[in-house]
């Protein structure tokens, strides 16, 4: 059966005070509507239907990439009236899974319980049993089957005593909702158009209400304010360590970790720390991460040892690296095996041959470095004339001494050596040696002045 995914993302979001419509703020470094769009993706519905109000125009440019239908609903009279406002694009058969942007962390294999559980019956709920279920729909049941949805606002003392939740997200076979929808009233505590009166139809249809729990109950946990976005985010980032350390990876404290991406990991990866990985990260075998890095659509490969402080963003590294403390890699950052990256190197679009090593205070920008070179304290690739950039090529075996600036274009030999301190802007040839300073003044005996007296 076909699935569509409705996403009720229509809710000003007033109590986060923010410019930012609710459902982009920002959960595990993506927005929480994006949450709901890739689980959407996950379990292949065949459309997306997102509903959109408030902050539309951003909203749909989040998402500019994504193949949705967007609906607009202008007025926000009630979950009913947005879910109505779909009916004009709902396909007339299939089943729909309606879902909540700021309820971003439902996970793709309870939708799949709930639309298994579904169905064979027409309509289906997740649902969950809560200590304090206070303001939320209580699910009204009988002889353990579900009767209606009561609202919190519209509950009897007796009803409000009842634990199981309505969390929000549905299965609903889109036939019936042609049905049911256009019957909704705004008869009730709150004069709103309700979703969950669909519930009370389906029974008066003579339907059973499927139901199922979330593995997790974080899972259904809704975003009203920042105080909650930043207690799910806890949640989220615990779940994701848990299921890093189910693969083996040994995290040093949890707690201390923030994956906002995926990470692929090799066997034994050690991670220290208040360490961020985002977007698309792979580490390898034995690959250890110091405290404090920040690493970013980069791969690093098995045996590498990245020490702390270190920041990569879309970086290559080979196997068993050093790198670090404080090393900063760049877009277009390539190294081969064995390379080491000291403290206060920046390396950018740059790629760097098998045992090259840069080891302290440098900039290695456009350029390629061969093998086996060394790469003294202190040396600047001058890559840019202020309007221009241009390429640094240091062959293999050769040694940069301290301090030099290599202006580029400019090409350093195999086995060149540059002697420290100089600047270099003609091509060193292979073995030679390229010094550029003045001649050291000697005088013996020199007298220092001498403090003035008066
Ligand atoms: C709703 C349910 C309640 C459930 C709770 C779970 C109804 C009537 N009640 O209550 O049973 O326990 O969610 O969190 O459905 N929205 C729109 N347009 C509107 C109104 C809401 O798009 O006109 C969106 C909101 O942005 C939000 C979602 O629908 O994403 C839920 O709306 P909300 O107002 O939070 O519903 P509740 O009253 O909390
Ligand atoms: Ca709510």
């Amino acid at each position: 059966m076909s699935t569509t995914v409705v996403i009720l993302a229509a809710g000003k979001g007033t109590r986060m005070r923010s410019k930012l419509p609710k459902v982009l703020q920002p959960l595990a470094g993506s927005p929480l509507l994006g949450h709901v769009i890739e689980t959407a993706k996950k379990i292949q519905a065949e459309n997306i239907i997102t509903i959109f109000g408030h902050g539309g125009d951003l909203v749909k440019h989040a998402f500019s990439t994504e193949n949705i239908d967007w609906v607009e609903q202008a007025e926000q009279l009630g979950t009913g009236h947005a879910v109505q406002m779909t009916l004009p694009v709902l396909p007339k058969d299939g089943i729909s899974l309606i879902l909540s942007g700021d309820v971003p962390c439902i996970t793709a294999d309870t939708l799949q319980n709930l639309l298994e559980a579904t169905q064979s019956k027409g309509i289906g709920l997740v649902t969950l049993t809560l200590a304090d279920a206070s303001g939320y729909g209580r699910i009204v049941r009988e002889n353990g089957k579900i009767q209606a949805i009561v609202e919190h606002k519209d509950a009897s003392e007796k009803q409000r005593l009842i634990q199981e939740i309505n969390t929000g997200i549905y299965a609903v076979s889109n036939a019936k909702l042609h049905e049911w929808l256009p019957r909704l009233n705004n008869n009730n505590a709150q004069g709103e158009y309700y979703l969950t009166d669909i519930v009370a139809m389906a029974i008066d249809d003579g339907l059973e209400i499927a139901s199922v729990e979330p593995a997790l109950a974080f899972e259904v946990e809704g975003v009203n304010d920042r105080v909650q976005l930043a207690a799910l985010e806890r949640e989220y980032q615990n779940h994701q360590a848990k299921l890093l350390m189910q693969q083996g990876v040994h995290l040093i404290d949890p707690s201390r970790f923030d994956l906002r991406g995926s990470l692929k990991v090799g066997q034994d990866v050690r991670i220290d720390i208040n360490v961020i990985i985002e977007g698309e990260c792979e580490l390898g075998d034995n690959v250890e991460i110091g405290a404090g890095c920040v690493i970013k659509n980069s791969k690093i490969a098995a045996g590498t040892k990245v020490q702390p402080y270190s920041v990569f963003d879309s970086a290559i590294v080979g196997e068993h690296t050093q790198i670090g403390p404080f090393a900063r890699l760049r877009p277009g950052a390539k190294l081969a095996n064995e390379v080491h990256i000291g403290n206060f190197v920046e390396v950018k679009n740059t790629t760097i041959g098998l045992g090259s090593k840069a080891n302290h205070f440098t900039y290695l920008g456009d350029a390629e470095v061969g093998e086996g070179s060394n790469i003294g304290a202190g040396t600047i690739t001058c890559n840019y004339d202020g309007a221009n950039k241009f390429k640094t090529i240091i062959g293999d075996q050769a040694f940069i001494g301290s301090n030099s600036s290599l202006v580029a274009p400019v090409k350093i030999g195999n086995g060149a050596t540059v002697g420290a301190g100089s600047t270099i802007t003609r091509d060193v040839d292979d073995h030679s040696l390229a010094v550029e300073r003045s001649k050291q003044f000697v005088k013996d005996n020199y007298p220092r002045p001498q403090k003035i007296k008066n």
